[in-house]
């Protein structure tokens, strides 16, 4: 029976006693995918729209095994706001990565759940957008591209680049300059583990591991120095330190340790991901590149945004959010689809194909900025929506819009000017620009 990692194979994992820990070398080689089997997902996957549409139209609730695919807008939304009959399935990993603390994506709504959101709230406010996140991501990718010569791997040394350093800058992280490219590495091997790893890789689970070790240290590390750090700087971790000082007994470090890798593990390999699709979606379609470039010269961030956001609802992160059912349940009760999904399935709640349903949209196909931000489910939808989305939002803007900028640019030839990924994620796409 097909049946994902959610939970038997997670408790096999855990049951193995990997015995690594933050010296274990960490081999990021392991992460890329191969065989015959991910080349041929990576091509469904990268080809979503013919099947997605006769999802749509002929199976909108389709199971096979414990594992269900759920395509309609309506429907997917429906699942997404369910707390009552379905949980995210992050928790464990989630648990396993951060040392031994709940992330607010494997929990379900409650107090603690709360608490827990109302605490990152507290530490990574609203007003840092405005304030530092912007100004941060654009000094930081203009530095990058005007010391590129006119050609860079967009995806590594700028898509990626940028929020580790707002790590360092920003969340208050210590990271040295040859340490960069590790920590991107060790956070998108979290990513990888929680969100692509559907069947349980014993090989992949130890890198994520290793890299988690390696992420718990970095932090520690981090916390001593924000402790001991005599010009007080105003950083979501120096607050966290803040607060703990007002409440000893139920903020320990290891509290603030992993409030602060949901959010590494949240931010970087996310941001790669999201921005590098949006800007191979650009970079294949001259009149929305024409858009964004135009924005990005008037300076006009809103105008950039709606280009960036439209562009990614044609290449979202992945085909959408997975749900555990935790009863038997029924999906679209009393429409003509309805159906009863067993306890145990693991549900991909299919926001991509929702934002492509033209029952829900007008003229999905289109390249169309102007959609009313209801469109988009980029985020995703009901209690978990995305908690990083300003941020998200301000650190791509103010990067892609560094890039955009630049004269003629365009896409460097040959293969190192398409995308290409390690495992899940993207690593390479060279763009190149006029001196
Ligand atoms: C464009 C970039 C991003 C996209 C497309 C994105 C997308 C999402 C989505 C779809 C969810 C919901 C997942 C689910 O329901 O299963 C989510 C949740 C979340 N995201 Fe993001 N995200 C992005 C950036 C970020 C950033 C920058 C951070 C941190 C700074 C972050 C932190 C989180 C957290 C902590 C949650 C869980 C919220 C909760 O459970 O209440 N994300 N994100």
């Amino acid at each position: 029976m097909v049946q994902m990692k959610y939970f038997d194979r997670i408790n096999e994992l855990r049951a193995i006693d990997f015995n690594v820990n933050a010296d274990t070398p960490y081999d990021y080689g392991q992460l890329k995918s191969s065989g015959i089997i991910a080349k041929a997902v990576t091509w469904i996957l990268d080809h979503p729209y013919w099947w997605m549409k006769f999802l749509r139209n002929w199976f909108p609730v389709l199971q096979f095994g414990k594992i269900a695919f759920v395509s309609r807008n309506e429907d997917v939304k429906e699942i997404l706001e369910r707390q009552d009959a379905f949980s995210t399935p992050f928790g464990p990993d989630m648990v396993d990565t951060s040392g031994g603390v709940e992330a607010v994506l494997g929990m379900q709504d409650g107090p603690d759940y709360r608490k827990t959101k109302d605490l990152l709230a507290k530490a990574f406010t609203a007003e840092d957008i405005n304030t530092i996140v912007k100004p941060l991501s654009l000094d930081i990718a203009d530095n990058i591209v005007k010391k590129s010569q006119g050609r860079l791997n967009a995806v590594r040394d700028l898509i990626t680049a940028v929020p580790v350093r707002i790590c360092r800058d920003y969340y208050g992280y210590n990271i040295e300059p040859h340490e960069e490219r590790d920590f991107a590495e060790w956070s998108i091997a979290l990513s990888t583990m929680y969100f692509a790893d559907f069947f349980g890789s014993e090989k992949l689970r130890r890198q994520s591991l290793i890299a988690a070790a390696k992420l718990q240290r970095i932090t520690d590390r981090s916390i001593v120095l924000a402790r001991s750090n005599k010009d007080k700087k105003n950083t979501p971790l120096s607050r966290l330190l803040e607060l703990q000082k007002s409440e000893p007994d139920t903020l320990s470090d290891a509290d603030i340790r992993g409030a602060m890798i949901s959010m590494v593990a949240g931010f970087v390999p996310t941001n790669t991901m999201a921005a590098s699709h949006m800007l191979d979606v650009l970079l294949s379609n001259p009149d929305a590149l024409s858009k964004a470039i135009d924005a990005a010269l008037k300076d006009d961030d809103k105008e950039l945004l709606a280009c960036l956001t439209e562009a990614m609802r044609f290449k979202p992160l992945n085909p959408g959010p997975m749900r555990f059912a935790r009863n038997d349940v029924v999906i679209a009760e009393g429409k003509k689809h309805a159906r009863r999904i067993p306890a145990g399935t693991t549900i991909i709640a299919s926001t991509q194909s929702a934002m492509m349903d033209d029952r829900a949209l007008r003229n999905p196909r289109r390249f169309d900025p102007g959609r009313p931000y209801s469109a988009y489910l980029l985020y995703g939808h009901g209690i978990h929506w995305c908690i990083g989305a300003q941020i998200a939002n301000t650190q791509i803007t103010q990067t892609l819009k560094t890039l955009f900028r630049q004269q003629n640019i365009r896409r460097a030839p040959g293969k190192a000017g398409k995308l290409t990924k390690w495992g899940a994620f993207p690593d390479r796409l060279d763009v190149q620009f006029d001196l």
